[in-house]
């Protein structure tokens, strides 16, 4: 098993200019909570808001979205899917497997299956969806929105690599794009898929502290998402280890050190990893489903 994750968040060096993604055709089958922020990603890469055609549950629905997003709404799934290079499954999990046998007749040959749902494996979309068929799984995170998200994606035997590289063009600007193995991704979905959710809450928690120790409100939120974004920069552009950046502001007996030690005997590290492994075990179980 390859159990090292390829990053290429931007493969291309800083004097090339950005792959021209005018003419890419794409159906979004599905553009609801997940699907939507990764409309606006294929938007911003470049895609045409013509190229992007949006099927939702009902006309009034696709409409709806399309104008939302500044895509267009497509009359029915084979219209959408009709001369697609990539068509994206947004739909739920439990809806997918159905979803993907009646695409089959309609998928123009050629054309790449990009499948959000997490859970289902590609031997299952490759077996429904037929032999040949080029399938991807992607597991994004919500804050691809912002530009500052991270996709795990997955291959699937009849990929072409040109076709992986569209996949990385498009999401370049979503954040972080990673190839991972699908052994991978419930560990990537406890350290970036359910991620945000857990750091919602530790914001939360500070916040609510800050403002009990006697911050206004707007004041609290500030400091606390200020110097969380703040701690996670600082590791990333110095590379430093996180427990050398935590020492070098810890003076003997001084307030670092003593919150610190706080923070262990409150078992909190011991729970932010049970949350991550509770997630990865999740979904682990959902993928056997
Ligand atoms: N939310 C996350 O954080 C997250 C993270 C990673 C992966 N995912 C994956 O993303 C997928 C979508 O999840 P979600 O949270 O975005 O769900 P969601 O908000 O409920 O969106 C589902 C979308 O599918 C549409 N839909 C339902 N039935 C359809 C049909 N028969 N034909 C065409 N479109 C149909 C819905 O349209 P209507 O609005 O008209 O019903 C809606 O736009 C799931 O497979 C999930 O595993 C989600």
């Amino acid at each position: 098993m390859d159990d090292t994750a390829a990053t290429t968040a931007d493969p291309r060096p800083a004097d090339t200019p950005a792959r021209d993604l005018s003419a890419v055709r794409i159906a979004l089958i599905g553009a609801g909570n997940m699907g939507g922020p990764v409309a606006r990603t294929l938007l911003d890469a470049g895609v045409r808001p013509e190229h992007l055609q949006i099927v939702n549950s009902s006309p009034e629905s696709s409409r709806r979205a399309a104008e939302e997003l500044g895509a267009t709404a497509a009359d029915s799934r084979a219209e959408a899917v009709q001369g697609a290079d990539l068509v994206v499954l947004g739909v739920k999990p439990y809806q997918i497997l159905d979803l993907a046998s009646e695409l089959r007749a309609d998928l123009p040959s050629g054309a790449l299956v990009l499948s959000l749902a997490a859970g289902t494996t590609l031997a299952r979309l490759e077996e429904t969806l037929g032999e040949g068929v080029a399938v991807v799984r992607a597991m994004p995170n919500t804050p691809i929105s912002v530009g500052e998200g991270a996709i795990g994606l997955m291959r699937g035997s009849a990929v072409e690599d040109a076709q992986l590289e569209l996949l990385h063009s498009l999401f370049a600007g979503a954040g972080v794009v990673v190839d991972i193995t699908e052994e991978q991704v419930h560990a990537f979905i406890g350290a970036a898929g359910s991620m945000p959710a857990f750091v919602f809450t530790l914001i939360e928690a500070m916040t609510d502290e800050a403002v009990r120790l006697g911050l206004k409100r707007d004041l609290a939120s500030t400091l606390v998402q200020q110097t969380v974004r703040g701690a996670a920069t600082m590791l990333q552009e110095t590379g430093v280890h996180p427990a050398v950046a935590k020492n070098s502001v810890s003076s003997p007996g001084g307030t670092t050190v003593q919150g610190l030690a706080a923070l262990e005997r409150e078992g909190v590290r011991a729970g932010v990893a049970a949350a991550m492994a509770a997630a990865a075990e999740s979904s682990r179980e959902l993928s056997k489903g």
